[in-house]
């Protein structure tokens, strides 16, 4: 695997490989089994392999965890090793962004990077389009991979490249659990022991939302205000819980299609998302 953490020798390596079909797998380190099956898929599709960890400030808000997210960049380099990569992109913030970020131009998918998630955390979605946006610009991958666990993310990023024109296919893999149901995500270690014991409680609430729908509700104001209420009761701080199209994640009207159940929510100081579809 080469390892790479500058963009003019990633482009000469790149080029040398042209005609393969690539696969890109973007990620900010702290690698868990949920990223190695985007790796993996991408192996199976792909005649190379790209992998880039970059933890990217400008997703993050001034109170959030960018200083703190895990970095553990040897022991990632490893697990890369053994998943059959071609070329690890890790770039500095400065190799990244230029010495000046204030003039970054940015990336934005408006009214969808301004709803769920994006309400409460303003600037996030811009900052992880922009930097989507400029690799797919310097690996012009055939493929990107990206987890259904970050829902709105994925849309977000194949609206981008719907919208600009950008001709790498998106692919969207299946969110990887733990055994009782918890979305596996790097910020799981940051869970105290009994926020651990209570975490499964979301997946299972929104499994709980699927069988109401099934049984035939359809007043889903009504649904989420109930499951707020259940996630509450048992310890969550309950950022939303929304019954949304799948796509454009309005609240379903008639040409709803198929419907995604999703959520945020904290538990102490972490905060977890989730979804379904239905
Ligand atoms: O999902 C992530 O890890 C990040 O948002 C991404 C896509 C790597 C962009 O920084």
């Amino acid at each position: 695997m080469e390892i790479v953490s500058d963009k003019n020798t990633l482009i000469s390596l790149l080029n040398k490989n042209r005609s393969s079909v690539r696969g890109l797998i973007p990620t900010m380190g702290n690698l868990h089994k949920g990223h190695l099956d985007l790796v993996y898929k991408s192996t199976l599709d792909c005649a190379y392999t790209v992998v880039t960890i970059f933890v990217n400030p400008l997703q993050f808000g001034p109170n959030e965890d960018f200083h703190k997210y895990p970095r553990t960049i040897e022991e990632d380099i490893a697990t890369l090793k053994e998943s059959n990569v071609d070329l690890l992109f890790a770039p500095s913030v400065n190799e990244m962004y230029g010495e000046d970020k204030e003039e970054q131009v940015i990336v934005a998918v408006t009214r969808l990077s301004e709803i769920l998630c994006g309400k409460n955390r303003p600037g996030h979605f811009d900052g992880v389009t922009t930097v989507v946006a400029k690799l797919l610009n310097l690996i012009s991958p055939t493929y990107a991979y990206f987890g259904q666990k970050d829902w709105q993310q994925l849309a977000l990023v194949k609206t981008m490249v719907d919208q600009l024109d950008m001709q790498t296919k998106i692919v969207g893999i299946k969110t990887t659990r733990e055994k009782d149901g918890l979305a596996i995500s790097s910020r799981n270690q940051y869970l105290t022991k009994e926020e651990r014991s209570i975490a499964p409680l979301l997946k299972a609430e929104l499994d709980n939302i699927s069988i109401r729908l099934r049984n035939g509700e359809t007043d889903y104001e009504v649904v989420e205000t109930e499951s707020k209420s259940n996630l509450s009761r048992v310890g969550f701080d309950v950022d939303y819980i929304a019954i949304r199209d799948s796509h454009r994640l309005c609240t379903p009207d008639e040409e709803t299609k198929s419907l995604r159940i999703l959520a945020a929510a904290y538990l102490g100081r972490t905060r977890l998302i989730d979804n379904i579809g239905f």
